[in-house]
């Protein structure tokens, strides 16, 4: 049987071995998919055990996404961009690195909440790893301009300078700015950071927010409440990242298995399933 599995630390809550063996169920894949809690130092050991016991692929999670892309031998191209991995594949004998995280955002912000980002204005909360894998699939969309905006500015610029040249390519204007200064508002917030992991409040005052905006936390479950809450107090389409979950999975599982799994009934049975 041909095996994958998701590493992290921690890993317990990983709802990724659920979502996998109920893709492959859906499209007749016979495989299997566990979780492995790694040490915090051992991801290169974990990794090297993994596949020469003959592991077929793995994602990668919290906090090994940047060490994944630099342990492979190859990378995308939305890998290289992102600096950061969430699923490591052997082919031929190399290891190769790749990243579903933005595309899956993308697909989940066009594809399940209907919300076109061609010729929109963006804000992208964050500049740490979920904003690094999102940023070069949010441009491929083409928005009219992207903003990142983070509390520490200078994470924000070298993560816009590394993508000057697509913005470039795909017309976008895309610019850094720390969140005192954003005064003005967008179609749609994407909020990667993890402010709301603390407890803490939404980052950014609700001017930020056009009418009926989409305003999207990566974080799902009790994670993303406080700023679904603050989303619909200000009159914004409010999202949380359990689709983004999904279709990032959907993506791994397009690359494993060359077939892609039905994300919308996988998506509402999960989330009958969450408390
Ligand atoms: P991840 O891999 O989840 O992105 P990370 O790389 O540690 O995690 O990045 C965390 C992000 O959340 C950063 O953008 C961080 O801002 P700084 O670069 O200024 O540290 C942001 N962040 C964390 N707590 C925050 C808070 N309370 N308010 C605003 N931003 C916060």
């Amino acid at each position: 049987m041909d095996i994958y599995c998701v590493m992290g630390n921690p890993i317990e809550h990983s709802k990724s071995p659920w979502i996998h063996a109920r893709f492959a169920e859906l499209t007749g894949q016979t495989l299997h998919y566990g979780k492995r809690l790694v040490p915090i130092n051992g991801f290169a050991t974990e990794v090297n055990s993994f596949f020469s016991q003959g592991g077929r692929g793995c994602n990668i999670t919290v906090p090994f996404k940047f060490e994944a892309a630099t342990l492979a031998n190859q990378c995308s191209q939305r890998a290289a961009l992102a600096t950061a991995s969430n699923i490591l594949t052997l082919q031929d004998g190399k290891l190769l690195a790749d990243n579903t995280d933005g595309t899956g955002l993308v697909n989940d912000i066009q594809g399940n909440a209907g919300v076109e980002l061609k010729g929109r204005h963006v804000l992208l909360l964050g500049a740490g790893g979920a904003a690094a894998g999102a940023l070069g699939p949010l441009l491929l969309a083409s928005p009219a301009s992207i903003t990142v905006g983070n509390r520490t500015v200078h994470k924000a610029s070298a993560l816009v300078a590394r993508h000057e040249a697509l913005a470039a390519q795909q017309g976008t204007e895309l610019r850094a700015q720390g969140l005192q200064s954003l005064t003005t508002s967008f179609d749609v917030l994407i909020n990667a950071t993890a402010s709301s992991l603390g407890g803490g409040a939404v980052p950014v005052p609700a001017c930020t927010l056009k009418p009926g905006a989409l305003a999207y936390d990566m974080m799902y479950g009790s994670a993303a409440q406080g700023f679904l809450r603050w989303a619909q107090e200000h009159g914004a389409q409010a999202r949380d990242g359990l689709g983004m979950l999904v279709e990032q999975a959907a993506e791994a599982f397009m690359i494993w298995r060359g077939v892609r799994p039905p994300v919308r009934q996988v998506l509402t049975e999960l989330r009958m399933l969450l408390p």
